[in-house]
């Protein structure tokens, strides 16, 4: 299945056979289905409290949450993030299209089911390049008959893949919220993260969006640096810890929406419970006039 769409009412699939562990999927360029070495979709879905997961992300969870203690309440607090920012694009902000890259293992309130609460006809294409995930996208295809939902297994270094199988769901010519939640950490510099999210915004017309959360080299900065140090001696993927002043840098051209680049928590809390929370993460949304 590597490099194909799903759509609504499609058939689900397994994670795709023969891929030795840790053997590279052909033609991909990225790495198969290996449980030996921890991956970020599967070390999330552990700290989430999910069952995706095997020892080696265990691990290399516990190895993180050693360094910092709240890296639990932080993922949780960006989930609520993504769905208060989700709430806000398809109810007060008009947005009927999100484009989810990084999805992750299915969760609690995923997009298309926050989104579809709000408005049944709103339409959400999922991206992530993990088989884990591929193999579970059968949950994120359970779109109301009004809307619609989409996975491509893909990777977001691959912009011109993704906005070409993303147009079977979505229209360009209409504005698209452009989701990057806790995925950025995972491109480091030399893959130009900067550029990557240049040409997703160029993809989408003006009215558009970009969501984003990343992960922070500024705030708990020394347990964040061990976190970071920990994680990568373990991890498939490395991580990059980014400063306020680097993620704002995201947004150059986009007008930030109130409140603008903040803890995630602090974007638009519903209750003193999520207020209260605490987050090493930088969350923000621009709006491309
Ligand atoms: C930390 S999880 C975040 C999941 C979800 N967005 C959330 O915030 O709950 C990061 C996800 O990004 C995916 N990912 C990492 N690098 C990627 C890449 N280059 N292309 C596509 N997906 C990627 C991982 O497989 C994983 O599912």
């Amino acid at each position: 299945m590597s490099g194909e769409t799903q759509q609504t009412g499609g058939q689900g699939t397994g994670v795709p056979g023969g891929d030795a562990p840790g053997a590279e999927v052909p033609g991909s360029g990225r790495i198969g289905f290996d449980t030996s070495v921890a991956h970020s979709a599967r070390v999330h879905d552990y700290w989430l409290g999910g069952k995706d997961n095997y020892a080696a992300d265990r691990a290399a969870g516990d190895a993180v949450k050693a360094a910092f203690p709240g890296i639990v309440m932080s993922v949780r607090a960006n989930r609520a993030f993504l769905a208060r920012v989700v709430r806000f694009l398809a109810g007060e902000a008009g947005i009927r299209q999100f484009l989810d890259i990084g999805t992750g293992i299915p969760a609690a309130n995923n997009t298309h089911e926050v989104a579809q609460s709000a408005a049944t006809d709103c339409r959400v294409v999922y991206v992530d390049y993990d088989p884990v995930v591929l193999a579970h996208a059968r949950a994120l295809l359970t779109s109301c008959p009004a809307g619609a939902t989409d996975y491509i297994d893909a990777d977001l270094r691959d912009v011109g893949k993704i906005t070409a199988r993303a147009a079977q769901t979505l229209d360009f010519s209409r504005p698209v919220a452009v989701m990057l939640i806790a995925v950025m950490h995972l491109i480091g510099d030399q893959d130009d993260p900067y550029g990557i999210i240049r040409k997703l915004m160029a993809a989408v017309p003006a009215g558009s969006y970009l969501v984003l959360s990343q992960v922070a080299s500024d705030i708990q900065a020394e347990q964040m640096a061990e976190a970071a140090k920990r994680y990568n001696r373990l991890a498939h993927e490395t991580q990059a810890h980014r400063s306020h002043d680097e993620v704002a840098r995201f947004f150059d051209g986009l007008e930030l929406v109130e409140p603008g680049l903040v803890p995630v928590q602090q974007w638009r809390p519903r209750s003193e419970a999520e207020a209260r929370a605490r987050s090493a993460m930088w969350g923000g949304v621009g709006h491309k006039r």
